[in-house]
């Protein structure tokens, strides 16, 4: 009988369940979409019963387009949007307040609190991170700080913190019915709270932003046995044996796992991980430093990582608030109506900017306007967008690493956009490749869980799986591109003049 693993897959959109075989190819997947709650400007919610009915959902839609059950299915593995914040009863299991989604910026006054007493790095070299909205301790500072009777709730031991990974693993293995409370080194890494050093919660930093540490999940490696599905899931008695944070997962399905070695994910946001092996790398130039991957008993792998808040999200924004296309695909049609960008800028900061600024006030701006520019400049400048960002980041990995980047491996939706990986590619000066296998998120904590239970046996067997689908070589004269690049930068100046 064939045996195979199934991913979860816990994005920012949506909710996926892939089912992988031996060689890392996907068997079926299941999907589903949850709502976008957008409260007030700034503000960016999930609800987390939703996303929970869709997981367990998702996982139904791919066992049955498979036509396998549990029995074939030898570990789950989990992935998720990370920092996105979930705060429960564990008494009740529900959530005390909807999700608040990594893009979401209402915590500014409590970064601005903490901030004032020895800026906004005081915390980074011992957790990687400067002071920001994006990350999960503002958030659950501000759930404390917000949510009537919730800090008394909390400081009587009956609340739980987790990232989406934790929300579905408490609830995949029986939530009030004995649900374990657990997440991985990668996503603790993206709280604020937890020592790089010692991949343990820091009791100072937690008691700096006021959160009791009954509230906070074990910290584990990416690849063990945390637990098994419950009876009421399809997967019962199944191990779930994998947890990485999305952009984490998606480096380690893109088999990158020695120092140097690179990708860059196409999503809401984009996120490049340069793996800096068991070393860890402070950035000078704006980058973050976070947890790569811990398999069990061994030593970490740490990495840089760029991270932009706005690239595949502009797009959607395009369609469902301006109303430019009617689907995603259509930008690039629209780009192609045009030879270039008409002189148009588009830098979408609707979140501030996120690396190599970390500016939260600067405002999205669209810039280079005359009567010449039209619909087509638009989706041409907005596409164009992505790949200035990436270069930016790029150019901070090559200055913190001092060993330029020969190629970029890179996967996500944005990826089928064969003008954007051209364009990319010329900005960068440098290939750009894509694996066959592009949804190497899933594919990933895929290859956690089941290294944990002996289906791969190392390494080497997965790196053997990735094969090249397509390359994008450089191909755009110097001239120009330091003349798009340079006004790239002057776009940017101007969000980060503006002021309200
Ligand atoms: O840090 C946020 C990131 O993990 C979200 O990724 O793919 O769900 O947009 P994605």
């Amino acid at each position: 009988m064939s045996e195979y693993v199934i991913a979860i897959d816990q994005g920012t959109t949506s909710t996926r369940s892939i089912i992988f075989d031996r060689q890392g190819s996907i068997v079926a997947t299941g999907q589903l979409e949850h709502e976008q709650i957008f409260p007030q400007a700034g503000w960016v919610e999930h609800d987390p019963a939703e996303i929970w009915n869709n997981t367990r959902e998702v996982i139904g839609q791919a066992l049955s387009k498979a036509g396998l059950t549990r029995h074939q299915i030898v570990s789950i593995g989990i992935t998720n949007q990370r920092e996105t914040t979930v705060v429960w009863d564990k008494t009740t299991g529900q959530a005390v307040y909807n999700a608040i989604v990594w893009q979401d910026t209402r915590t500014q006054p409590i970064v601005d609190r903490l901030a004032a007493n020895g800026g906004v790095e005081r915390f980074k070299k011992t957790v990687g991170l400067p002071l920001a909205t994006y990350f999960a301790g503002t958030k659950i500072a501000w759930i404390l700080e917000n949510v009537p009777g919730a800090r008394a709730k909390a400081e009587a031991g009956d609340l739980l913190f987790g990232t989406t990974d934790s929300w579905v693993l408490w609830n995949l293995t029986g939530g009030t019915d004995g649900g374990v409370h657990v997440t991985d080194v990668t996503n603790a890494s993206r709280t604020l709270f937890m020592n790089l050093e010692t991949l343990a919660w820091d009791e100072d930093i937690v008691a700096e932003f006021g959160v009791p540490m009954s509230m906070l999940p074990a910290i584990k490696s990416s690849s063990e046995v945390y637990g098994h599905a419950h009876d009421t899931s399809l997967l019962r008695e199944v191990p779930i044996a994998g947890i990485l944070g999305d952009q984490q997962a998606a480096t380690f399905g893109q088999a990158a796992f020695d120092a140097g070695e690179a990708k860059n994910t196409y999503g809401t946001g984009n996120f490049l991980i340069f793996n800096t092996g068991e070393e860890i790398v402070h950035s000078e130039n704006g980058l973050l430093t976070t947890l790569g991957y811990q398999l069990g008993d061994a030593k970490p792998h740490y990495a840089l990582e760029g991270s932009i808040a706005v690239t595949g999200s502009l797009v959607q924004w395009l369609r469902d608030n301006i109303g430019l296309i009617s689907s995603a695909p259509e930008i690039e049609q629209l780009a192609n109506t045009v030879e270039d960008n008409g002189g148009a800028y588009f830098v979408p900061a609707f979140s501030g900017l996120f690396a190599p600024y970390w500016r939260p006030d600067a405002r999205g701006a669209l810039v280079g306007l005359t009567r010449f520019v039209n619909k087509g400049h638009i989706a041409r400048a907005a596409l164009e967008s992505t790949a200035y960002q990436t270069t930016e980041v790029l150019d901070a990995v090559n200055a913190d690493s001092g060993v330029p980047l020969a190629e970029l491996k890179v996967d996500g939706g944005m990826t089928a956009n064969d003008t954007l990986m051209q364009f990319q590619a010329d900005m960068l000066g440098v290939p750009v490749v894509r694996p066959v296998v592009a949804e190497t998120t899933a594919l990933g904590a895929a290859y956690a869980a089941g290294l944990a239970v002996g289906f791969w046996k190392n390494l080497g067997e997965l790196r053997n799986n990735w094969q090249e689908d397509r390359r994008w070589e450089p191909n755009l004269e110097s001239a120009t591109r330091d003349r798009l690049y340079r006004n790239w930068k002057k776009a940017v100046q101007k969000t980060l003049d503006w002021v309200d």
